[in-house]
């Protein structure tokens, strides 16, 4: 049941390019990975959704890319503020596959650490625009990394349960090489909970809510 908490920032820590932002966990539900909660940034007058990293005991915690105000404002929190928190939201992956392998690109790496965590640490194929960004791989398990201009569909093995998430162009190019893949997409969300219908994207020919209907959707309905 998602709820809404203002908590306390424990940590903000640098991985590569990304901030890792834990907060004390309250009385929010992790929920399943591939959901996700709105993050409302400081001095900004709409939240951002974002995936749940990691979910140790009594913390949850967020991996940020700095890309616009709002990121860069929660990029920047420092231990003791507080962020009000709404969550958690959507459809994660669903967790009962055989043959798991978490593939992801840049920032999409940001669901793995906890996905890989409740699959029992899965083999992952992570691809990064440079060995800085790459620095977030080891906060995954079992990751084997790529650099561009080598992309990870160059390395997609055949027969696995893909769960994906990264940018759209990735997520297509896998979607055409693992037709069974979950895949995890964006839209920018204003709500996160199905009201503004700020995130309406066309799914199977059909606009959907994103925030409704995914953000994990599969490939093949
Ligand atoms: C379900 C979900 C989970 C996400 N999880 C994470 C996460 O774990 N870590 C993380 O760093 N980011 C995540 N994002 C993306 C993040 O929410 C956006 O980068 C953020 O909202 C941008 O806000 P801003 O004010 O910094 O930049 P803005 O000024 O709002 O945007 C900067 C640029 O990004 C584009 N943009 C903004 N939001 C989106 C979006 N959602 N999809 C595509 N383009 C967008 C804008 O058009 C603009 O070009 C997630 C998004 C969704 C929908
Ligand atoms: S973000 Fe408001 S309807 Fe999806």
């Amino acid at each position: 049941m998602p709820k809404r908490e203002a908590l306390k920032v424990v940590a903000n820590v640098a991985v590569g390019p990304y901030a890792l932002v834990r907060v004390e966990r309250g009385g929010l539900d992790p929920g399943v990975p591939g959901q996700f909660f709105m993050l409302e940034a400081p001095g900004r007058p709409l939240p951002r959704p974002m995936s749940l990293c990691q979910a140790p005991p009594g913390e949850l915690s967020f991996l940020l890319e700095a890309v616009g105000p709002g990121t860069r404002a929660l990029a920047a929190v420092q231990p003791g503020q507080e962020i009000n928190i709404f969550g958690p939201l959507g459809n994660g992956y669903r967790l009962d596959v055989e043959q798991p392998l978490l593939v992801g690109g840049g920032i999409g790496v940001a669901p793995f650490p906890y996905l890989s965590q409740q699959l029992g640490g899965p083999p992952a194929i992570l691809g990064f625009r440079s060995d800085w960004h790459a620095e977030a791989a080891a906060l995954v398990l079992n990751a084997r990394v790529v650099v561009e201009p080598t992309l990870v569909t160059e390395l997609l093995p055949e027969g696995h349960d893909v769960l994906a998430c990264g940018p759209e162009p990735m997520l297509e190019a896998v979607r055409e090489l693992a037709p069974r893949a979950q895949l995890a997409w964006e839209a920018p969300m204003a709500c996160g909970y199905g009201a503004c219908y700020g995130c309406s994207v066309e799914i199977d020919g059909v606009l959907q809510r994103l925030c409704v209907a995914g953000p994990v959707l599969e490939a093949v309905a």
